[in-house]
C-alpha cells in the first residue's frame, strides 16, 4: 500500500518543480521564454468549480450535489482515482462506494469499437467516418458505439478522439480522429458525443491538447527505445494557434454537453497536459465553461497536489506507474484534503463533476449494469483482480452487443472512401475478368485479430494500431467480397494476395480484358508500440511492403488498373497517379469489419462516396510541418515548436499556392469525385440582426463543499479492519494515523501550502467569469448566427448520388488562412436534373479570431469572404460578409 508520508515529500518536490517556470512570467502576455530560452504556461488559479445553472447540467448537477453531500472524504476520493492498472476488469476502474450502491465505474476504450472484448463490433476508423461529411453518420456512429459500451456494462467511453488533429501527416494516432480541420472535427466530434450519451454512456473527448506525436510523448517509453530523456516532449505553440486549431474541437464537445476530457501526455508550453492550469483551469474549465471532469491519460499525471490544483478530477489508471502500487492521489489526496494542501471544495467539486456526468447521460446509482466482460481475457473465468491474481470466476459473459449495427457500419465505411482518380472505368459493371493484386487485399494469416492490438501489417488493413482498436468479430477481405461478386456477375476472377508474385502476376496480365484492382497500404499507431521501425508515428509517406513498386510494376504492364489504398493518412502518389494505365484510384481508408464489402459497394457504384479529409500532397516536404523524431534539448524534454501557427494541411498547402500559384498539392482536402456532375450557383447571403457581443462579466458562487466537513481525526482514515487487502490495488486510506505533522515530516506543512502552492490555488470565494466564457461551449453569443448562406445545387450528370457542398470563409488580413471551413453538408440522393438547396448558417465564433489581448473572440474589421463549392480548391461562388 502507498506510503503516504513518502509520497507527500514526492508530490510537495513536485509541485516546486512544476511552478518555478512561471517566476519569471510577464503576466501581460501569455506564453513567455525562461532564461534558459525554454517557453512557460502561464498559472490559472483556483480551479473553477461546477456552476449549478450550466445549461443541460441543472438536473444533473442537483443529482450529484444531493449524492456527493452524502460520501465521506474517503467515498470522494474512491471517485477521483483509479484502482490500478489491471486490478479489475475493465481498462481503467474507479474505487466504489459500496455504502450506497454505486459499483466502481468502468471506463473502456475507444474511438472505433470497444477495445479487449469479444462480440463487439470494428467500425470504420475516425479518419473514414470523417471522410463521410455526414452528420448523421457521425451521431449514429456514436450512438452505436455507446449502446456496445454499455451492453458490456462500461460507463465511461475513451472516445472521440480529435488530438491528434494532424498536425503532420506522419503522425501516428492521426487515423483516430476524424481530419485535419478543427471546424469539420468539431462537428463530428458535438455528433459523436451526443450519440454516445445518448445511449446513457459517458463520452471522452481526448487528448487534450497538441497531442501531435508519438515520439516522446512519455519519457520512460522514450527511454524504452534508446532515448535518454527526462521530461515528455513539450509541444509549444501560442494562444491564437491554441483556440482557432487544436482546442476548436473541444470546445464543440464541451457545447455538446460532453461528460469528459482526457488530458494528454505531452506538455504543453513546458508545462504537462494533466496538470497545465492555464488549459485545465483556464480554457476547458473557465473560458469553455467544462462542466464534466478531466481524467488523466494513462500515467499522464506527474504530480499529486499540482495536478488537483491545476484541474485534474480523475487519476487514470491510478497507479504513478503501472502496478507500483502507489498513487500521487489515493490516500496522498485523502491526506492532502486533511490536512489542507488540497481544499475541501476541490475534492468536493471533482467527486461533483464525476457525478454529475453519471447523471447527466441517465444512469442511476443502484442501476448500472452489470460487468459482463474483462479486458484481460477471452476466456469465460478470469480474476477480478487480474493484477493480483484474486477472485477467479467467470468474467466473460460472451454477451453480443452488435445489434444491427453492421449495416452502418458497411455504409459508413463506403461513404468514407474517396474517389481520387477516375478515367470513367467505375462504376464497375460485370467487368469479364477481374484480377486482383496485393496482399493488402487478403487475410492477415494469423487470422483478423491474430497481432495483440494490431500490432503488424499484414494482410488487409482495416484497423491501425494501440489502444484505439477493437477484437474484430470477422473482418470481411477486399478479396472475398469481390470474389463474391464477380460469382454473382459470371464475371471471371482471379486473387494474386502477395506483393511478391511477379511471374504470376506477369503471365496473368499477359492476357486480355482484365480489369485489374492492386491493394497497398501504410499503417501507424500508438506508440507503445513498433511496426517495423515506426514507432507509432509512420517514418515516411510510403505506401509499405513495396507497395509503390507494385503500382508501378502493375501498370507497366497492363492499361486498366484501379488502384485501392488502404491508409492511415496521405501517401506520395506523385510517381505514379497521372499514369494512363491508372484509370482509377480509390483510397478505402481503414474501414473496420465491413471492409471488403464497403469497397466492393463503392467500386460497383452501389454508394456514394466520400471526400477526402486531408490533402495529399507531392512531396512529404510539401506539408510544411513535421514531427520531431530526435530529442533536441539534450536530457530534458524535446521542444517542438509550432512555429506554422494555424497553417497545417491545406492552409499550409493555400498560402504556398497563393506565393507561387505552380505549386499545388495533388489533390485537396475536401476533394473527391462523385458519380454525377454538379453545378453550383445562386449564392445568397442573407444578414440576421443580432445584438451587439457582450463579454460575460459578473461572478461565479463561492466555492460550495458539500455534506460533513472533514474529521481531522486521522484514525478515521485508515485501513480498516475486516476488508481484504488486494495486492498493489490503489486504495483511498492512510497508512499512518499519526498526526499530519508526523505524515508529513513537516511540522509547517498544511499551514504553510500556501508557500509552494500557486498564488490563488486555494481560493473558493466567487471569481470573476471569463469574459469569453458563461455557459458550457462559452459565450452564448459566440453560437449566435450572424449570416444565412444558401446556394443551389444542381445534378447536371446523369445518376442519382451525393452530393458535399462545403463553405469557406476568408477572415481578412495579415496572416490570415487563405480560407478556412466554416460549413458543409452531406446532401444525399440528389436526382439528375434536381436541384437543391445548400445552408449553413455562420456564428459569431465562425466568423472571429482570437484576440489574445482582450482574452475573446474578435470580428477583425478586415474585409471577409464566403465561398461555396465542393472541395477547399474548387469554389465557383463566392461573396463579400458585409
Ligand atoms: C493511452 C491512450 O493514449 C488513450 O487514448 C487510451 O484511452 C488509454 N491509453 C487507455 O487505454
Amino acid at each position: 500500500m502507498a506510503l503516504a508520508s513518502t509520497f507527500l515529500s514526492l508530490y510537495i518536490f513536485l509541485f516546486a518543480y512544476i511552478f518555478t517556470g512561471f517566476a519569471c512570467a510577464d503576466p501581460d502576455s501569455l506564453y513567455q521564454r525562461q532564461d534558459d530560452g525554454l517557453l512557460t504556461s502561464p498559472p490559472d488559479y483556483p480551479s473553477p468549480w461546477a456552476d449549478p445553472e450550466a445549461n443541460g447540467w441543472e438536473q444533473a448537477y442537483a443529482q450529484a450535489r444531493d449524492f456527493v453531500s452524502q460520501l465521506t472524504l474517503l467515498e470522494k476520493v474512491n471517485l477521483t482515482t483509479g484502482v490500478g492498472w489491471m486490478s479489475e476488469r475493465c481498462v481503467g476502474n474507479t474505487g466504489s462506494i459500496p455504502r450506497l450502491g454505486l459499483r466502481g465505474l468502468c471506463l473502456q476504450d475507444g474511438p472505433l469499437g470497444m477495445r479487449f472484448t469479444d462480440y463487439n463490433s470494428a467500425f470504420p476508423a475516425g479518419v473514414v467516418a470523417g471522410a463521410t461529411w455526414s452528420r448523421h453518420l457521425w451521431h449514429d456512429r456514436g450512438r452505436m458505439m455507446g449502446e456496445e459500451q454499455y451492453g458490456k456494462g462500461s460507463d465511461v467511453l475513451l472516445g472521440p478522439a480529435s488530438g491528434p488533429i494532424g498536425r503532420a501527416p506522419t503522425g501516428g494516432r492521426n487515423w483516430e480522429g476524424f481530419s485535419v480541420d478543427p471546424y469539420h472535427s468539431g462537428v463530428a466530434m458535438a455528433q459523436v458525443v451526443r450519440g454516445i450519451q445518448g445511449a446513457g454512456v459517458i463520452a471522452t473527448a481526448k487528448h487534450f491538447v497538441a497531442n501531435e506525436q508519438e515520439h516522446f510523448r512519455q519519457a520512460p517509453e522514450a527511454v524504452g527505445y534508446g532515448f535518454n530523456i527526462t521530461e515528455s516532449l513539450s509541444s509549444n505553440l501560442d494562444d491564437k494557434t491554441l483556440h482557432e486549431l487544436y482546442a476548436w474541437p473541444f470546445q464543440d464537445a464541451v457545447r455538446a454537453g460532453v461528460g469528459s476530457i482526457m488530458c494528454s501526455y505531452n506538455q504543453i508550453n513546458n508545462s504537462y497536459g494533466c496538470q497545465n492550469s492555464k488549459l485545465l483551469n483556464g480554457i476547458l474549465k473557465d473560458e469553455y465553461g467544462f462542466q464534466g471532469f478531466v481524467m488523466s491519460d494513462w500515467q499522464a499525471q506527474h504530480a499529486g497536489a499540482a495536478s488537483a490544483a491545476a484541474g485534474l478530477d480523475m487519476s487514470m489508471p491510478g497507479d504513478t506507474v503501472f502496478n507500483t502500487g502507489y498513487s500521487f492521489w489515493g490516500g496522498n489526496l485523502t491526506l492532502g484534503v486533511i490536512n489542507g494542501t488540497v481544499p475541501e471544495w476541490r475534492i468536493d467539486d471533482m467527486a461533483l463533476r464525476i457525478m454529475a456526468a453519471f447523471f447527466k447521460v441517465g444512469r442511476t446509482v443502484g442501476g448500472q449494469p452489470d460487468i459482463n466482460f474483462s479486458s484481460w481475457t477471452r476466456e469465460t473465468l478470469g480474476y477480478i483482480h487480474p493484477m493480483a491474481q484474486e477472485n477467479l470466476e467467470r468474467v466473460n459473459f460472451q454477451v453480443d452487443v452488435r445489434g444491427n449495427h453492421a449495416n452502418h457500419i458497411r455504409e459508413s465505411a463506403a461513404k468514407g472512401s474517396v474517389i481520387l482518380k477516375n478515367n470513367g472505368v467505375l462504376p464497375l459493371s460485370s467487368p469479364k475478368f477481374v484480377v486482383v493484386i496485393g496482399e493488402d487485399a487478403g487475410g492477415n494469416p494469423a487470422g483478423p485479430n491474430g497481432c495483440p492490438d494490431r500490432n503488424c501489417d499484414n494482410g488487409t488493413l482495416a484497423m491501425a494500431w494501440g489502444s484505439g482498436t477493437a477484437q474484430f468479430p470477422y473482418l470481411v477481405t477486399p478479396d472475398q467480397a469481390l470474389q463474391r461478386q464477380a460469382l454473382e456477375d459470371g464475371t471471371r476472377y482471379e486473387s494474386i494476395l502477395a506483393n511478391n508474385q511477379w511471374t504470376a502476376v506477369q503471365n496473368i496480365l499477359r492476357e486480355p480484358n482484365t480489369t485489374t484492382i492492386v491493394f497497398a497500404d501504410a499503417d501507424s499507431g500508438e506508440g507503445f508500440i513498433d511496426v517495423d521501425g515506426n514507432r507509432g508515428d509512420r517514418r515516411n509517406l510510403t505506401l509499405w511492403k513495396d507497395g509503390d513498386a507494385l503500382i508501378k510494376n502493375v501498370s507497366s504492364l497492363t492499361s486498366n488498373v484501379i488502384v485501392v489504398l488502404h491508409t492511415v493518412g496521405p501517401v506520395l502518389l506523385t510517381e505514379w497517379y497521372d499514369n494512363p494505365n491508372i484509370t482509377a484510384i480509390v483510397w478505402a481508408g481503414v474501414p473496420g469489419q465491413e471492409s471488403g464489402n464497403s469497397l466492393t459497394d463503392i467500386l460497383y457504384g452501389r454508394r456514394s462516396p466520400g471526400r477526402s479529409p486531408f490533402t495529399w500532397g507531392r512531396t512529404r516536404e510539401s506539408y510544411g510541418a513535421d514531427l520531431l523524431y530526435e530529442p533536441n534539448n539534450g536530457e530534458g524534454a524535446p521542444q517542438q515548436d509550432f512555429s506554422e501557427g494555424v497553417f497545417i494541411d491545406y492552409r499550409h498547402f493555400d498560402r504556398e499556392t497563393a506565393a507561387d500559384p505552380e505549386n499545388t498539392p495533388i489533390y485537396e482536402f475536401g476533394y473527391g469525385l462523385s458519380w454525377s456532375t454538379f453545378e453550383y450557383s445562386n449564392l445568397q447571403v442573407a444578414k440576421r440582426n443580432v445584438r451587439p457581443y457582450q463579454p460575460t462579466t459578473g461572478n461565479t458562487i463561492s466555492a460550495p463543499v458539500f455534506g460533513a466537513p472533514v474529521d481531522p481525526d486521522l484514525s478515521q482514515y485508515t485501513f480498516p479492519p475486516g476488508i481484504r487487502y488486494i495486492y498493489r490495488f490503489i486504495y483511498p486510506y492512510l497508512n499512518t494515523s499519526s498526526s499530519g505533522e508526523d505524515a508529513s515530516g513537516d511540522p509547517e506543512y498544511g499551514q504553510e501550502a500556501d508557500q509552494f502552492l500557486p498564488p490563488g490555488a486555494i481560493d473558493g470565494s466567487p471569481q470573476p467569469r471569463h469574459p469569453a466564457g458563461g455557459q458550457p461551449g462559452g459565450n452564448p453569443q459566440l453560437w449566435d448566427v450572424l449570416y444565412t448562406v444558401t446556394a443551389t445545387i444542381t445534378n447536371t450528370g446523369d445518376r442519382m448520388t451525393d452530393e458535399v457542398p462545403q463553405l469557406y470563409i476568408s477572415h481578412g488580413g495579415d496572416g490570415e488562412p487563405v480560407r478556412v471551413l466554416r460549413g458543409f453538408d452531406r446532401i444525399e440522393r440528389i436526382a439528375p436534373g434536381e436541384s437543391v438547396q445548400f445552408r449553413a448558417d455562420l456564428t459569431r465564433h465562425d466568423l472571429s479570431n482570437w484576440d489574445v489581448v482582450s482574452q475573446n473572440w474578435v470580428i477583425t474589421d478586415d474585409e471577409k469572404t464566403v465561398w461555396v463549392g465542393s472541395s477547399s480548391r474548387n469554389l465557383p461562388l463566392a461573396a463579400p460578409l458585409r
